[in-house]
């Protein structure tokens, strides 16, 4: 993948950022996740891949733009320019922009074609670290035993670490056994990706996330965690029959497959981020006359560059 292309991608997730966040604190999630898909695909036209999304809105017949299979780029479809798989969410906590709640973002990941697992549509048990706990997680092992070891490779004790979990109802027991083991808990309305990108950034307060969350989500977010050189483990949770059929139909035939990140996002990858409203790790969009500011991250496996992007986007030379 060409490292101009990092440059060039943020464009993207800025474009899905800026549309989304006039919509924050409107209550209208649809709509909101609808301007970010809208900017999202017609930003991708400025974009020298042939590109192909493996993760976005939903299955063809579900989703009119940014479906799962649709080409996109300058060269959809031609062999002029590389061919790049893209897993995408142009508004990740849709819930979050709606009701003006921090840690909703736009994010892409991107691949070498082949080089992202096509998770199906489910969720997924997920545990993910920044560098300093890189080989001491194990989903086969319980919460109690991950933080333990997390804790020893950090250099810190279990109380000095904060774990982010999805405030959910399914995820009671894991809250109370974290707990008990002495860590703190950062509970999120919504948004894991942002919530397991956040573990790779020390200053995020943020050192582990643990908990089930959206499958495609894990994808996503094994990207950042790849380029960032953390660690995160998955396994895919069926929520019933009908997705596990569609799953088997996907080639996915073992349950309780514990897929790591290099599985999750193989090869030479990409993620960029802009914040749509404020979180741990990314400002979110500020609006003022005529203009607006994003802050937006981009990394790369190869180089494993982490490279912040404040851009000012000026509405009276650029209408948006
Ligand atoms: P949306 O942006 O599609 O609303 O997803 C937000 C999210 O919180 C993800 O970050 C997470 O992986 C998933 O939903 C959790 O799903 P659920 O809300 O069903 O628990």
């Amino acid at each position: 993948m060409d490292r101009n292309l990092a440059l060039e991608v943020v464009r993207v997730t800025e474009m899905a950022a800026i549309a989304s966040a006039r919509l924050m604190g409107t209550g209208s999630k649809n709509e909101a996740d609808q301007a970010a898909v809208d900017a999202m695909r017609k930003a991708f036209d400025s974009l020298s891949i042939d590109g192909t999304v493996v993760i976005g809105e939903g299955e063809r017949d579900e989703a009119p733009m940014l479906y799962i299979g649709e080409r996109v780029g300058k060269n959809s479809g031609g062999s002029q320019h590389p061919a790049i798989d893209i897993a995408l969410d142009p508004l990740e906590g849709t819930n979050l922009c709606a009701y003006g709640r921090p840690g909703a973002i736009s994010v892409v990941a991107l691949a070498n074609r082949g080089g992202l697992l096509n998770a199906p549509d489910t969720y997924m048990e997920k545990i993910a670290v920044g560098p300093l706990a890189r080989g001491s997680i194990d989903l086969n092992k319980s919460p109690t035993e991950n933080l333990k070891a997390i804790a020893k490779a950090m250099n810190r004790t279990i109380g000095e670490l904060t774990v982010v979990v999805l405030d959910r109802d399914r995820h009671a027991e894991l809250i109370k056994e974290i707990r008990m083991a002495g860590a703190r808990i950062r509970l999120i309305e919504d948004g894991d990706v942002a919530g397991g990108v956040s573990t790779c950034f020390e200053t995020s307060g943020v050192d582990v996330l643990m908990g089930t969350g959206g499958a495609p989500e894990g994808v996503i977010t094994a990207a950042a965690i790849r380029s960032c050189d953390g660690d995160m483990q998955g396994r895919l949770k069926w929520r019933n029959d009908d997705e596990r059929a569609r799953a088997v139909k996907m080639g996915i035939t073992d349950a309780n497959r514990i897929y790591t990140a290099d599985e999750l996002a193989k090869g030479e990858v990409m993620f960029a981020a802009t914040g749509v409203t404020s979180g741990d790790f990314l400002r979110g969009v500020r609006f003022f006359t005529n203009g607006c500011e994003t802050h937006s991250v981009i990394m790369r496996s190869k180089t494993g560059t982490v490279r912040h992007v404040t851009a000012t986007h000026r509405f009276d030379k650029k209408p948006m």
